[in-house]
């Protein structure tokens, strides 16, 4: 595997490898990697030539009162971790590299990006989608993979992708797990016993939304009560939402049906946690819109 800070110099190995008819796959990361994001990079691994992972924790997406300057980071670590599951480029430009002067531009996607974990984080998305899209333009990969659990930034990366007409494709991998169901995340690492305890509130919540579909319940608002019920039994758990959207356009629907992301989001501990599920909902049932490779 080979390190580049410089965009030029990442250029150039995506240019030779395209030239020897390479097709690439591109996982971004913020770094402090863990099982999550190497799922990503099997899954480029198996369906690419020459896989890059960029690591860099993007400054525009970091509200000044959140953890840009505490978000944990250990590089070599990360590039022990890369190399071991056979990553051809790491990108680990500096904010100088990426931003060396202030960006004048932003993307935004307003009706997607203000609802959610939006109405949390307001300017958040802004930020993310404008540093993946520079990032698909240094890079220019054919596939790009994104994890279910950040799946507002799914339907963001997703309509940006179509809006835009960039060509490669968003390739979204199932959510990997910790042993106790609570889903991985470079914050878990904020955690202490109790939290840890707590946060597996989260998915107990997502559970209790799928049973009751599975039992024929079709409102909205009856799968989120009982989702919040789950989260409000925890004083340690101080709820932001319990919410069944459209995957797509992440709408609030009065009655579910089709492709749908049923999403919680909870403060634990003063760690901010977010996990869904993917499901498709019809006269068939419920099932899982992704599956495990
Ligand atoms: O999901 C993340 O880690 C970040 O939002 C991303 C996509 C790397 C952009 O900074």
């Amino acid at each position: 595997m080979v390190q580049h800070t410089t965009i030029v110099g990442l250029r150039e190995a995506v240019r030779s490898a395209r030239a020897a008819g390479r097709k690439v796959g591109f996982v971004a990361t913020m770094g402090y990697l863990h099982a999550g994001h190497i799922a990503l990079c099997e899954a480029a691994r198996r369906e690419c030539d020459f896989v890059v992972v960029s690591i860099f924790v993007n400054p525009l997406q970091f509200a000044p009162n959140e953890d840009f300057s505490r978000y944990p980071r250990d590089l070599e670590r990360d590039l022990g971790m890369l190399a071991a599951a056979g990553v051809d480029a790491a990108f680990t430009p500096s904010v100088e590299e990426m931003y060396p002067e202030p960006m004048a531009t932003r993307v935004s996607l307003p009706t997607l990006s203000h609802t959610l974990e939006g109405a949390v984080r307001p300017t958040h998305f802004e930020g993310v989608a404008t540093v993946v899209l520079k990032l698909f333009s240094i890079v220019q990969p054919d596939i790009a993979y994104f994890g279910q659990k950040d799946g507002q930034q799914v339907a963001i990366v997703r309509r940006m992708v179509q809006d835009l007409r960039l060509p490669l494709e968003v390739h979204v991998v199932p959510t990997v797990r910790e042993m106790d169901g609570v889903a991985m995340s470079s914050r878990n690492v904020y955690l202490d016993a109790p939290a840890r305890l707590s946060a597996r509130r989260l998915l107990q919540s997502l559970h209790a939304g799928r049973a009751l579909l599975e039992a024929g319940e079709r409102r909205c608002a009856a799968v989120e009560d009982a989702m919040a019920q789950v989260l409000r039994v925890d004083p340690s758990v101080q709820m932001d939402y319990a919410a069944v959207v459209d995957a797509d356009t992440l709408e609030p629907r009065d009655a579910v049906a089709g492709h749908v992301l049923v999403a919680v989001a909870a403060r634990v501990g003063g760690t901010r946690l977010l996990d869904n599920l993917m499901l498709q909902v019809d006269a068939h049932g419920v099932r899982d819109l992704l599956s495990a490779p």
